[in-house]
């Protein structure tokens, strides 16, 4: 199924074309205004959650709250569009320059994008990540284990795995801002070190891990097929993967795609600039990672099971995600919410 087709899944063509309103308005304040469009979009992505730790949502029930909040910022898109503007692209003291595409830095770097989110992460919010895997993967396919968590970005989840009594954990990534902040907090702990190497082309000989973790890093790569194999490859037989990835469908998805594709529009400076006047807390400049990722793609359970089955693993079991800001938890507490989120997210605990 063709990427554009899946986005089109559990969502209705009316309110198809309400999110598609909203953001051809984007698209043209992004020109005009676009730290406005930076404030619109931070409202718009945290509606899409369930729940948001920080603010409590006036309107509880998400079906109306987006609908709601849709009209609105629909209607305070079109009003921004009449307040007046400069044309920038003359005004040489701007501290920005406004382009039409990410610099080539930020699109062949995935790791430069994700690079400033992890220094902002406090250690303090890197320690939430050993109450989040509690809640999610069994501890026992940690313990005593030798581990990969392959992209581990700043580190995060490999010393929670570290802390679940793991034998060792080496963390993997390309991104050499990540890697340094997951060795200036983590550095200096016998049995967890840090390597640079990428996904596609795993730096060790096959059967060499006793569990693979991967969190949110193969929908990242151009290759998912050849991501997914390089997992399976350097685990042992008997041995776990846990792989998860971004799923498909309904407003969230839908919307995450556009988000992306607007955001070309508007440096990614000005976003992080923006949100820092408006206080955002530190551990939510994850929102940046959907505006400015240069590949993400969204995958269906299907799609998935079809590779891993093609690999002969042994067993692929759909873990359900109990935090409250994972989506099937959201999909699980609203009856008939696939409109809003779609398949979720994808959980896999394989055996090889
Ligand atoms: C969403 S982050 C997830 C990080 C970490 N697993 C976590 O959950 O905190 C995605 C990470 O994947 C890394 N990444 C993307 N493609 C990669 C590749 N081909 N090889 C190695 N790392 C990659 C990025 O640099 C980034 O740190």
């Amino acid at each position: 199924m063709s990427n554009k087709k899946k986005g089109y899944r559990f969502l209705d063509n009316k309110k198809r074309k309400q999110i598609d309103f909203l953001f051809s308005l984007l698209n043209q304040l992004a020109v005009k205004h676009p730290y406005l469009v930076v404030l619109i979009l931070h409202e718009y992505t945290r509606i899409l959650y369930g729940v948001d730790p920080y603010i409590d949502f006036k309107i509880k029930n998400p079906k109306l709250r987006i609908d709601t909040k849709l009209k609105e910022l629909t209607d305070f898109s079109k009003l921004s569009l009449l307040l007046g503007s400069y044309n920038r692209k003359d005004d040489k003291k701007f501290y920005f320059k406004l382009t039409d595409k990410v610099s080539n830095d930020l699109k062949n770097k995935t790791g430069n994008v994700y690079g400033p989110l992890w220094k902002r992460f406090k250690r303090i919010n890197n320690h939430e990540a050993l109450r989040l895997l509690k809640n999610r993967v069994q501890k026992k396919i940690f313990k005593n284990k030798k581990v990969l968590d392959a992209g581990c970005g700043g580190g995060r989840y490999s010393y929670a795995i570290y802390k679940s009594g793991a034998q060792s954990v080496i963390g993997l990534d390309y991104g050499d801002i990540g890697l340094k902040v997951a060795k200036k907090n983590y550095g200096k702990i016998n049995n967890l070190s840090f390597k640079k190497g990428d996904v596609l082309n795993l730096p060790f000989k096959k059967n060499t891990f006793d569990t693979v973790f991967s969190n949110g890093v193969i929908h990242h790569t151009s290759n998912v097929k050849k991501g997914i194999s390089e997992l399976v490859r350097v685990c042992k037989k008997g041995g776990n993967i846990w792989l998860y990835l971004y799923s498909t469908g309904g407003i969230f998805w839908y919307s995450r795609r556009l988000m992306n594709e607007l955001m070309k529009k508007i440096p990614y400076e000005l976003s992080s600039n923006f949100l820092k006047m408006m206080e955002l807390p530190d551990n939510r400049f994850i929102f940046m990672d959907n505006w400015y990722v240069p590949i993400e793609k969204h995958l269906s359970h299907e799609e998935i099971v079809k590779i891993l089955k093609k690999l002969n693993v042994k067993k692929i079991k759909k873990i359900i995600g109990k935090n409250k800001f994972d989506l099937d938890f959201s999909l699980k507490k609203y009856k008939n919410s696939g409109s809003i989120w779609g398949e979720g997210e994808i959980r896999f605990l394989i055996e090889k």
